[in-house]
This record gives structure tokens, sequence and C-alpha cells, in this order.
């Protein structure tokens, strides 16, 4: 996959283009964040390896392809990840889920670790981490940098939102990994958000602002 993906298919678009709106509500905000993820889901797992299979049709027998290797993991980075993480379920119901209890420190803008919960043998699976906004990429950089330390190798990074600046940060953290997104907005405010942004997505999804 290339370093950096931004689908921009007309359906994530205009979906995301209601998620930014302020005046959209927290059950719009979250039912448009699950129907995105089935679109960057479609996106990220567009190269997964196939191998061959023998079925039989009600007419005949065929060759046909299904997924090759281990079950995939997602890995959610907490809270707003799973908002990404449902829709992706939908899609690969057998897949492994991964949660990493993470949140930015207000002030210091350093990822906070507070659960971290992985299936065991990350190291022969694709690991999808999920989480809506890439902005200075700390807590990205650090979700992917415990997934590593717990064996995973082929990594691949999932969000709505980024910041140029996150992106840069993170790919020279992590070059191995590549980045699907939705957007890459014009940059961070003095607070880390990005602008323009759609907000605090966690609040945004949750109503808790
Ligand atoms: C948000 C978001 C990312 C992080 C991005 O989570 O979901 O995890 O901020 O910012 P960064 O790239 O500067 O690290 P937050 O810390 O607000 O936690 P929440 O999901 O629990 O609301
Ligand atoms: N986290 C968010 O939820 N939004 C931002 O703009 C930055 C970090």
């Amino acid at each position: 996959m290339d370093s950096v993906t931004v689908v921009d298919h007309p359906l994530v678009q205009h979906k995301l283009t209601f998620m930014r709106k302020k005046e959209s509500s927290t059950a719009g905000f979250r039912r448009l964040l699950r129907e995105i993820s089935l679109l960057l889901c479609y996106e990220v797992t567009r190269e997964l390896p196939m191998t061959m299979e023998t079925i039989e049709t009600p007419l005949a027998e065929m060759r046909s392809p299904v997924l090759e290797g281990k079950k995939l993991v997602f890995a959610s980075v907490l809270r707003a990840g799973n908002g990404l993480l449902e829709g992706m379920l939908d899609l690969v119901p057998s897949a492994r889920v991964a949660h990493i209890g993470l949140y930015r420190d207000h002030e210091t803008l350093e990822p906070v670790e507070y659960y971290f919960k992985a299936p065991e043998d990350l190291s022969d699976r694709l690991v999808i981490v999920v989480d809506p906004m890439l902005a200075t990429a700390n807590s990205a950089i650090a979700a992917i940098a415990k997934l590593k330390e717990r064996g995973a190798k082929d990594l691949r990074f999932v969000c709505l939102l980024a910041a140029p600046e996150g992106v840069k940060k993170f790919t020279e953290a992590h070059p191995d990994v590549p980045i699907v997104t939705a957007s890459i907005d014009e940059r961070l405010n003095e607070k880390g958000y990005i602008v323009p942004g759609l907000g605090d997505a966690g609040d945004r999804m949750y109503g808790t602002k």
C-alpha cells in the first residue's frame, strides 16, 4: 500500500461534510461514522491476500477465492476508535479485536494509557489500528509501539481526519505502517486540535460535552 491513502470517494466525502457540521446531532454523528467506517474498511482491506478453494455451486464445481491466512485484528484506540470498529466488524465479523485505552493529556498532549487487551498471537496477523483522529499523532504512535512490543509486524492505521503535522510525525516514527484517511486537513491549532476538523470526536460520538 502507499504510505498515505486519502479516500476521496464521493460517499465518504459527502458523509464527512455532515459529520463536520457543528449542528449534527450525536446520533447522526455516530451513524455517519459507522457508515464511513464500512467504506474505509473496504479500502484498507483491498489488497488482502486470497487463496483459491474448490466449491460446488448448484450447477458446477469451481475454484473460487477466499481470504488467506489467519483472522485479522482490528485494534481500537479508545474511546473514539470504537466508532470505526463497529462498522468494520460488520464487514469482517470473524476479526479479532484489540482495545487500547489512551487519552490525550490536555496540557502536554501526551497520551496516557489506561487499558490494553489484545489477542496473544499478533505476529502472524494483519493488525488494522482504528482511531478517527490523527492530530499530533502521539496517541497513534504510542498505540502502534505497544502493538509492535506485543509482536505485531504487519500494521495499517485508519482514521477519518489527519493533520499534516501528525502524518509527518507518524510516518517518521512508523514508516512501515500505511495510513488510510478520508482527509488531510489544514493544520493543528495551538491546542492540538485539527483545523477545520470536526472538534473532539469522542465527545461528539458520546455527547459528553
Ligand atoms: C482523541 C482521538 C485520538 C487522539 C488524537 O482521543 O480519538 O485518540 O485524541 O490526538 P493526538 O493525535 O494528538 O494524540 P482523546 O484523547 O480525546 O480520547 P477519547 O477518544 O477518549 O475522547
Ligand atoms: N482529538 C480529537 O478528537 N479532535 C482533534 O481535533 C484532535 C484530537
